[in-house]
């Protein structure tokens, strides 16, 4: 398809997606059919960017080879393994682990570019599936998106397991396994880049990286940290925290439903909550870091396009991958649970494996990582944010003083029209206070139709009671309640319902009673965002 029909997809996608979107606008997308596997033969450029200046620079065409055998359907039998994979964390690996995990890549780089095993390929599935190169089957008038909902775990997971085959097949290994970036660990020397990705004649290395973050430049898992290496240590302890400990249901934590027929790509259904606090928070932010800040979309690692070009992005995703486990079988207060609804448990995905063939796999049997034959060690630094105890710097409610300096009152959605944030809001909202909630329910901020368009990297943080709160306000403490990190993708419009567990935050406050609570929302970047509510509740 040539750029002109391609512009005039989109602009026939929009206008249907605008229209769709005023036709759906109360109604809540809870059922529906789960997401199947695309038609490959369908395939656009991945992204349409407005035609400006360097952005015309990035690779676009990702379409995927299409294998002439016969699509293989997964079954744990097909894929056995006689030997357990263990995934060790990537600064803790022998030389002779490095210097057989560089080769793994050099043989992946040096594939044909159509080999489905070479490395191009391997990324342009994260492309094509990010970036709008395929459309959902049953559902012409959208395009497939593996980001922003409750597929973004599974389909990593998938995505890794089948990278991982293709390495050790390529090695004739079959014990060989990835390692994990454990930039969570605060102790242990994994919060900075893992040293084996720097030499720059080996094939783990990338360009494309933030120069001013090579070690030792501690990671930095909300896009605003600054401080010493403590201050630094502590917030990255509390990012961890609120986003893996405090959203502690399936929603919260891994995204809301995705159908078909749910547009994530451009996107307009105003019921999605979009992605959990994984992704949104800490996995985005990781992105963020590790990209070249110079080059336009932060790339390679900074956008969807170019992420997986890097052989850091598996390392990185298998930490998100890692936590997963970790968030579901070994936090404190006993296992916590996966979705479970049909829709989910039933959406199909394509991968290539080792053999180069096409293979269907579904999200049921992605759930259990043992089964699929690998596991992680246990990771002593995990103490460290699961026992995070953030410590308020306020005391008292804020909501008078706030009143008295001309704070706005913010209610739900459709009650104030559009809010543009401009560098930040700070509002007063109304909370549940003592009303009483059942033991499943949690309290919960929804920041309701935030609207962006992501032309460049922009993220909002979330604090309470704190009016003085800005993009560069500390984030160690317990008034920080998270941050939604939004990747560029240029020309495309987010518009989503952003969630995040507040309740424990106002306990630490001691302001949990209270009826009303000030928030505020600090934007980084320029891109201009609108919000048309904010509600706190329970659910
Ligand atoms: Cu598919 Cu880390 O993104």
């Amino acid at each position: 398809m040539d750029t002109y029909s391609t512009r005039s997809f989109w602009l026939f996608g929009l206008l249907f997606s605008v229209s769709a979107a005023v036709l759906m606008s109360s109604v809540r997308l809870t059922t529906g059919s789960p997401i199947g596997v695309p038609n490959l033969q369908e395939c656009q450029l991945a992204t349409d960017t407005s035609v400006v200046g360097p952005l015309t620079t990035i690779q676009l065409n990702c379409c995927l080879p299409i294998p002439s055998g016969s699509v293989v359907e997964f079954s744990f039998d097909k894929y056995k393994s006689d030997t357990k994979r263990i995934r060790m964390p990537a600064q803790n690996v022998s030389a002779d682990y490095i210097a057989k995990y560089r080769r793994a890549y050099e043989l992946m780089r040096s594939l044909p570019q159509d080999d489905p095993r070479s490395l191009a390929t391997q990324a342009n599935i994260h492309c094509s599936f990010c970036n709008g190169a395929y459309k959902q089957a049953g559902n012409d008038s959208v395009l497939l998106q593996v980001h922003f909902s409750w597929v973004f775990l599974p389909w990593h997971r998938w995505y890794l397991y089948f990278h991982e085959r293709i390495l050790a097949s390529l090695l004739g290994d079959p014990t060989f396994s990835l390692v994990f970036w454990n930039w969570d660990d605060q102790r242990d020397g994994g919060n900075v880049m893992p040293a084996m990705y720097l030499p720059n004649d080996s094939s783990l290395y990338d360009a494309k990286r933030n120069q001013a973050n090579l070690p030792p430049t501690l990671v930095k898992l909300v896009p605003t940290i600054t401080g010493n290496d403590s201050e630094i240590i502590n917030q990255n302890l509390n990012a961890m925290y609120q986003d893996v400990v405090t959203n502690d249901n399936a929603e919260l934590f891994m995204g809301g439903a995705y159908v078909t027929g749910t547009d994530l790509s451009n996107s307009t259904v105003l019921s999605a909550p979009l992605g959990g606090s994984i992704e949104n928070g800490i996995h985005n932010a990781m992105h963020f870091w590790t990209g070249d800040p110079t080059q336009p979309l932060i790339q390679d690692m900074g956008t969807f396009t170019t992420a997986s070009r890097d052989p850091i992005f598996y390392a990185h995703h298998s930490n998100v991958d890692r936590l997963w486990d970790k968030w579901r079988y070994g936090l404190p207060g006993g296992p916590r649970a996966d979705h479970s609804e049909d829709d989910f448990l039933n959406t199909e995905f394509y991968f290539y494996d080792e053999n180069a063939s096409l293979v269907k796999v579904n999200v049921r049997d992605a759930l259990d990582s043992s089964k699929l034959g690998y596991s992680y060690p246990d990771v002593a630094a995990d103490e460290l944010w699961i026992n995070y105890s953030p410590s308020p710097v306020t005391s008292g409610s804020a909501v008078q003083a706030a009143l008295a300096s001309g704070v706005p009152v913010v209610g739900p959605y459709p009650q104030n029209g559009t809010i543009s944030l401009g560098s930040g809001l700070t509002a007063i909202v109304a909370a549940p206070g003592n009303q009483s909630k059942s033991s499943d329910e949690r309290e919960v901020l929804v920041i309701q139709r935030l609207t962006v368009t992501r032309d460049i990297f922009v993220a909002v943080l979330v604090f309470v009671n704190l009016p003085s709160a800005h993009s560069s306000t500390v984030t160690s403490s317990a008034e920080y309640v998270g941050t939604y990190n939004i990747i560029a993708a240029p020309g495309k419009t987010l518009t989503a319902n952003v969630k995040m567990e507040i309740g424990d935050n106002l306990q630490r406050i001691g302001i949990q009673n209270e009826t009303e609570v000030v928030l505020t929302l600090a934007v980084k970047g320029t891109q201009p965002i609108t919000i048309d509510g904010l509600l706190i509740h329970y659910e």
